[in-house]
């Protein structure tokens, strides 16, 4: 039956139907497999027990390794809306919950005015309202809840963390002039934070908090073998090999994420390479060095002796 079932998630791609919540550890890694996202073990536990014990998941960690495309991945494979709430400095509550819609307002008025009418507090409607993702999430009137993705949470401010907490708690927004909205059913929440600020303790209490970081070898080809159609396997070793070093053997100030590594073969495969070489690495590590102070370290014998040591344990 187990069996069967995790074939449907493959061949169909997306789950229709199925309650996260029910889900076992094994159909929730190839649910998040069919639709090209590979997770360790220890990530697809944490995840797995947060949809159990419904809490928001917290993810921070390296750049450009999989957070947001984590919760990406969860709706597309539950078949379930994503409502993305990106975070920036000066973001406050009002914005993350709705806005009035003041062009339609004013029309109306005008409408109204033009009729002879006198403007009553019809204005002041649901009609009139924008939604913003935070009222999205507790009014998605659906029974399959969203998965609500609250994005680079450390970029907004402190003040913004501490509305958010009671957010978090509720699962409900106020609108002075409508009332509360309480979510029927709670969404599924992703949060994810790049480090640039330390996110207070109340926020990681009531969160199940994992750190994203740099795949392994094994899990980084194996995202390599999803994402590059028609990469030859030998290349890739030597793409992931060289990934690693410049991650563990050059003091970078930017690292190089999954991101990076996928463009780079991406790049490679579109200039038909076969193998790596200290020239063909040059003049294609733009898709890596992201960094001027970092293009100055690779280069030179530096730069050789790295291709040399990937190719070598490749080879
Ligand atoms: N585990 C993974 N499985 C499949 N693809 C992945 C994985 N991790 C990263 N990727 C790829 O890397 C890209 C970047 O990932 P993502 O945008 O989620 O990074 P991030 O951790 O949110 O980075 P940032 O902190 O810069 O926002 C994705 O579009 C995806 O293609
Ligand atoms: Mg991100």
């Amino acid at each position: 039956m187990c069996y069967v079932f995790v074939w449907v998630l493959a061949v169909v791609g997306a789950v229709f139907e199925v309650d996260e919540r029910a889900v076992s550890r094994e159909m929730l890694k190839s649910a998040l497999n069919s639709v090209g996202y590979i997770a360790d073990d220890a990530l697809i536990t944490t995840l797995y027990l947060s949809l159990r014990l419904g809490k928001p998941l917290l993810l921070e960690g390296e750049p450009g390794c999989g957070k947001t495309e984590l919760a990406k991945s969860l709706s597309h494979a539950f078949n379930r809306e994503l409502i993305r709430l990106q975070c920036y400095e000066g973001l406050d509550s009002s914005s993350a919950i709705y806005e009035w819609d003041y062009l339609r307002q004013l029309l109306k008025i005008r409408m109204l005015e033009a009729s002879g009418s006198i403007p009553d507090s019809e204005i002041f409607s649901e009609r009139f309202i924008l939604k913003r993702p935070l009222l999205r999430a507790v009014t998605h009137g659906d029974s399959k809840p969203p998965v609500l993705l609250i994005d680079e949470v450390d970029r907004a401010d402190e003040e913004f963390e501490g509305f958010l907490l009671e957010f978090l708690a509720e699962f409900q927004v106020t609108i002075p002039e409508l009332g509360s909205f309480k979510a029927k059913k709670p969404p599924i929440v992703v949060i994810t934070s790049n480090q640039t600020r330390e996110l207070g303790d109340g926020l990681r209490r009531r969160c199940l908090y994992y750190y994203v970081s740099f795949p392994t070898p094994e899990r980084e080809l194996e995202i390599l073998s999803v994402k590059v159609r028609g990469l030859d396997e030998a290349l890739a070793r030597q793409i992931v090999g060289f990934v690693r070093v410049l991650r563990e053997e050059f003091d970078l100030v930017k690292k190089p994420g999954v991101a990076e590594t996928i463009d780079w073969a991406r790049a490679l495969l579109s200039l038909d390479a076969k193998t790596l070489d200290p020239q063909l690495v040059r003049q294609t590590l733009s898709c890596l060095i992201k960094d001027s102070s970092d293009t100055l370290k690779v280069d030179g014998d530096a730069l050789k002796r790295a291709v040399e040591n990937a190719t070598a344990k490749t080879s």
